[in-house]
């Protein structure tokens, strides 16, 4: 058999481990009955304001069927709320937030990532591809205390915009770690620049953005989650300044306190991008 590589992923397969991903976390929360029956009505009668101020036709309506259906057995539940809804769950859950700003986890997530000193070096294939990066910062609470060993999980795509455990042939924990901050809450990460990140165009997903005439792309960015005891864990995504996409993300997760400048290291051998977080009590 040939050996597969990253540009041989397919929705369908990123799609089936992001939804046995969720699938595993397990946990959904219940809510009341009265509150499931508000919300259930209201959205059943967002949709019926539409159909009739746009006359939905019932070859629209068998259209729509259609793709839902497709979404389910591509796996793509996932990725259509991540890339569509999230951001507003997120809005609103960080609405009285402190400290920084955070952002959507997106559905690429994976826990138990290789734990890292403070000063670190991103697990990477020997012939890794892409601008070297070093990523740095501290970790305070809201009233400037550092935060000695908080921790900072970190994800990316590699230079062609795929992550690891969601496309063939990469390593299985490629450019994902968890770094321990230092004594003083700092943290010193190297790694290597993300490229843009296209939604898989093969799936019910890219149909419909095919067929809305939209387009498909995030701007390249770094995901984190950021901890320490005691404190409201932020998960967050960093962007490039002037990159692609930064002002027209597909997910709408893009924040200006989210975008880094980077600058040239002293060796001009990479960027240099700091960022610092200030994690709220919980
Ligand atoms: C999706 C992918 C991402 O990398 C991300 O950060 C958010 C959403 C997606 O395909 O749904
Ligand atoms: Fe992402």
């Amino acid at each position: 058999m040939t050996q597969l590589s990253e540009y041989d992923a397919t929705a369908a397969a990123s799609g089936a481990a992001a939804t046995k991903r969720f699938q595993d976390k397990g946990g959904a929360a219940s809510t009341s009955t009265e509150r499931v029956d508000m919300l259930a009505t209201e959205v059943v009668e967002a949709v019926h304001d539409v159909i009739r101020r746009h006359k939905v036709t019932y070859e629209e309506y068998d259209a729509l069927k259609a793709w839902l259906i497709q979404v389910g057995a591509d796996g793509e539940w996932p990725l259509f709320l991540d890339v569509w809804i999230e951001h507003v769950v997120e809005e609103v859950a960080n609405e009285n937030r402190e400290g920084s700003k955070g952002s959507i986890e997106g559905p690429y997530y994976v826990p138990g990532a290789p734990e890292l000193p403070a000063d670190a070096t991103l697990p990477m294939r020997d012939d890794e591809q892409g601008t070297p990066l070093l990523f740095q910062g501290q970790v305070t609470d809201v009233s400037g205390a550092e935060l000695p060993g908080a921790t900072i999980e970190i994800w990316h795509a590699d230079d062609h915009g795929f992550y690891s455990q969601y496309a063939p042939g990469l390593p299985e924990w490629n450019l994902r770690g968890a770094v321990t901050a230092d004594e003083h809450g700092r943290f010193r990460i190297t790694t290597i620049q993300p490229a843009p990140y296209e939604i898989p165009k093969d799936g019910a997903c890219g149909k419909l953005i095919s067929a809305a005439g939209w387009h498909a792309w995030r701007p390249a960015h770094l995901h984190v989650k950021v901890s320490a005891p005691g404190h409201q864990l932020i998960t967050a995504q960093l962007y490039f300044r002037g990159g692609d996409y930064v002002d027209n993300d597909i997910a709408q997760a893009v924040k200006p306190e989210l975008i880094l400048d980077p600058v040239a290291s002293a060796d001009g051998g990479g960027n240099v991008a700091t960022h610092d977080f200030v994690l709220d009590p919980s």
